[in-house]
């Protein structure tokens, strides 16, 4: 793992971070609860009790979990147990409004579920101050679909979240009632059919995550205005891309990557804080849009594995892009030569161009690029000197992939003869030598285990790219649940 990497995917993360944070302190619900620091249920606090219908309903939501020990809390809202949340209204009565469940990591106390037979209460209905609802792998033994009468939950609840639970079926449309939700993560479960459109009612939401489900159809013509975190990874999603829904201008993170998204990718303008643009693996054809030169706090950029068949890149197509440090546009068939302008993206970190047919040869600019660290340009028809120092080849050492190209080659003069090691295994000889002549090179070059190995480390360094932003999206998730979790204590 490239610290360094980590680091940069932390800090994007922080931007990520700080909006849950903002969510997750969002409070303020319809109800009239005393805001504020919750007092403590301590025995001077003379006649606070909690709400006795909303008690009973937390004893069936324990048992319907698995958690018989909860009857016997004369008090839900002073057993303090971590998981549930309580707040007086104005006549000191206390109301439940956040309830937590499932084994995070083992510093976290939530109460666990009885995954064989663990289901969810219909007496969740009777909390009417519900502000908050977690729960995470409690029913994959015991998997049903996700209940409708939590549409029942109405205008109090802001935060949804049902991950890895196994939940299978469709995604309820009454999930369209909770009009007042922030966050609404659905991760990773069974889910099939297709978005309901009745979820565009949820006027305020900042946060969908319906990613890693069997989600098909295509995306529906839906938008949220504040919308920060898209994320439909991994779904069988298939249409054109949503033009209202990649509009939203509070975007900072849009991950559809792996569906069946076809067309071509529209204009989008004035997503200022998007940070992560992640549309790769799906059905998206050329050209380049001309407009992601308004995406000013970009970082990263993954396009890779779309079939943009023959495809060039303009020259001015990631122009404006000045924080980008993660462009991805491998295996899209791309044509024509790598434009020189790639060189000025100077906070570049990781670039993968290959397997495409570039042609023409390595831009010259590219010796500008001093923060790359990962750089694989494999599998293209690119002729030519390579354009970097000794120090850059060797510190990106396995990282750089040059092999299987027509005919590229280091100049004697840049010292880069030294670092044969490296050069040899990506099949790269000497400018000069005759070997190098383009068309007896590849055989010359790099034996068949030679083009083996490189092929097989460049499809290796994209899954660790995969793999890395897959990392990324659990330090967001850890982060959030910490934060969460704080405001709960
Ligand atoms: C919830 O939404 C459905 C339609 O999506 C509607 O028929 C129902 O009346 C709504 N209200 C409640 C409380 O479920
Ligand atoms: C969703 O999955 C269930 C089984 O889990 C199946 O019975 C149903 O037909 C599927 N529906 C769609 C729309 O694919
Ligand atoms: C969304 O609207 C566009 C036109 O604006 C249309 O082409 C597309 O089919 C619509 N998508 C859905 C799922 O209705
Ligand atoms: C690169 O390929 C394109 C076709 O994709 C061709 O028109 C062009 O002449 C090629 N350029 C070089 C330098 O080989």
């Amino acid at each position: 793992m490239n610290f360094l990497l980590m680091l940069i995917l932390l800090l994007l993360n922080t931007q990520l971070c700080f909006s849950f944070t903002v969510i997750m302190s969002d409070s303020g619900g319809p109800s009239s609860l005393q805001d504020g620091p919750q007092p403590g249920l301590s025995a001077s606090s003379n006649g606070a009790r909690t709400d006795a219908g909303e008690q009973e309903a937390v004893y069936d939501i324990m048992r319907a979990t698995g958690n018989v020990w909860a009857t016997d809390i004369p008090d839900v809202c002073r057993g303090r147990w971590h998981g549930i949340e309580c707040m007086p209204d104005k006549d000191n009565v206390f109301h439940v409004v956040s309830l937590s469940f499932g084994a995070l990591s083992d510093d976290t106390a939530f109460p666990t579920c009885d995954p064989t037979r663990s289901y969810i209460s219909p007496s969740i209905t009777k909390l009417r101050h519900l502000r908050t609802l977690f729960f995470y792998r409690c029913f994959s033994d015991n998997s049903r679909p996700i209940p409708s009468f939590l549409g029942q939950l109405g205008p109090s609840l802001q935060t949804l979240v049902l991950r890895e639970n196994g939940h299978f079926g469709l995604i309820p449309h009454e999930l369209g009632n909770l009009t007042r939700l922030t966050v609404l993560d659905l991760h990773r479960n069974n889910l099939n059919g297709s978005i309901p459109v009745s979820l565009g009612r949820i006027t305020g939401l900042r946060s969908l995550d319906l990613s890693c489900n069997r989600l098909s159809g295509s995306i529906p013509n839906i938008s949220f205005p504040s919308l920060n975190v898209l994320d439909l990874n991994q779904n069988h999603l298939m249409g054109p891309l949503p033009i209202p829904l990649l509009s939203t201008t509070s975007l900072m993170k849009i991950d559809l990557s792996r569906n069946r998204i076809s067309g071509q990718i529209p204009n989008i303008k004035n997503l200022e804080d998007l940070v992560l643009f992640d549309l790769s693996y799906n059905a998206l054809a050329g050209p380049f849009p001309n407009s992601l030169n308004g995406l000013k706090s970009l970082q990263a950029l993954i396009l890779n594995g779309n079939p943009f068949v023959s495809t060039v890149i303009p020259d001015n197509a990631f122009e404006g892009l000045n924080n980008l440090m993660i462009l991805g546009l491998s295996n899209m068939n791309l044509g024509g030569p790598i434009p020189e302008s790639m060189g000025r993206l100077t906070r570049l970190r990781i670039l993968h161009l290959n397997g495409n047919q570039l042609n023409g040869t390595i831009p010259s600019s590219f010796s500008n690029l001093n923060g790359l660290s990962e750089l694989k340009l494999d599998n293209n028809r690119l002729t030519g000197p390579v354009p970097f120092r000794r120090e850059r080849v060797w510190r990106m050492g396995r990282k750089l992939s040059l092999g299987n190209n027509i005919g590229l080659c280091y100049d004697a003069k840049s010292g880069l003869g030294d670092d044969l090691d490296t050069l040899s295994s990506a099949g790269i000889g000497h400018c000069d030598s005759p070997k190098n002549v383009p068309t007896n090179s590849v055989q010359h070059i790099t034996t068949l285990d030679d083009d083996d190995h490189v092929l097989k480390a460049s499809t290796k360094s994209d899954y660790s790219l995969a793999k890395r932003i897959t990392i990324c999206r659990q330090i967001v998730w850890m982060a959030a649940v910490f934060l969460f979790i704080s405001c709960l204590l």
